[in-house]
């Protein structure tokens, strides 16, 4: 079984099923890109790992225990960190007190405290020269650096980003995605949604693109790059998969 193993999640918005029966899992080491269009459910499914959203049906299981009905804050315990979309870091906040709060689980140990702080410092430089600064006064690309490092804090098995690159310039972006490569080689399991389908796959090993709630296609990241109906629909032109 694999470290993350999502099956058959069926889930509603009173009477609107979201998703129609998601399966899809991730490994150590992995990053696995979920693309889709705006609405195909990709925020729901994270929103429903991560314990925000309960399930109809359907399983999701970390390490080998199930974390449907466990509340979100467990979740984070037992290994699971979500970047939601846009962000959400404490602007009145600094830098070093949004990675505090990031690490409320083992606030008691200010040792491990100490670690984990200087770990993302060292993947995001840029955070260690900002580390008093507000962080509602810092940039796009380092509010999103921010948020990665506060998830980071609890030292996650399993981290999900939503869209880590919206609304950055493009160098950034991609430094982003560099660093989240990194954090996949460091031994997590990466769940990437991502608009940018180009850079998501470049760097991911598997991918799933979703499409009104279903997955309809998986597979390698760098074979799925290459396939003509990711390539229409995703890499340029506006054609659902479905329809190719
Ligand atoms: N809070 C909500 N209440 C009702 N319906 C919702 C809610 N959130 C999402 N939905 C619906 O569920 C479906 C999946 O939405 P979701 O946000 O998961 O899509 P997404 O793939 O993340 O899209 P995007 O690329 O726009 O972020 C959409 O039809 C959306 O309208
Ligand atoms: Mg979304």
């Amino acid at each position: 079984m694999a470290l993350l193993e999502v099956r058959d999640l069926h889930v509603y918005y009173g009477n609107i099923e979201a998703l129609k029966g998601i399966s899809l899992s991730a490994n150590p080491g992995q990053i696995v890109a979920i693309l889709g269009g705006n609405g195909a459910g990709k925020t729901t499914t994270l929103r429903t790992i991560s314990g925000l959203l309960r399930p109809r049906s359907g399983s999701v299981m970390c390490a080998g225990k199930s974390l449907v009905g466990v509340d979100a804050h467990v979740i984070v315990g037992m290994g699971v960190s979500h970047v939601p979309e846009g962000r959400r870091i404490f602007n009145i906040l600094n830098v070093e007190e949004n990675l505090n709060l990031g690490g409320y689980l083992i606030r008691a140990q200010h040792q491990l405290i100490k670690e984990r702080k200087a770990a993302v410092f060292g993947l995001f430089p840029r955070l260690a020269e900002r580390r008093g600064q507000l962080a509602g006064t810092l940039s796009g690309g380092e509010q999103q650096m921010l948020a990665i490092g506060r998830a980071l804090m609890s030292d996650p098995k399993v981290l999900m980003l939503d869209e880590p690159s919206l609304g950055l310039a493009p160098m950034l972006a991609k430094s982003v995605l560099k660093t989240v490569r990194e954090i996949a080689d460091r031994g997590a399991a990466v769940l990437l949604v991502e608009q940018n389908a180009r850079q998501a796959l470049a760097i991911a090993d598997h991918a799933y693109v979703i499409e009104v709630g279903r997955i309809v296609l998986e597979g390698n990241a760098a074979v799925l790059a290459k396939d003509e109906r990711v390539q229409k629909a995703y890499l340029g032109g506006f054609e659902s998969v479905g329809s190719a």
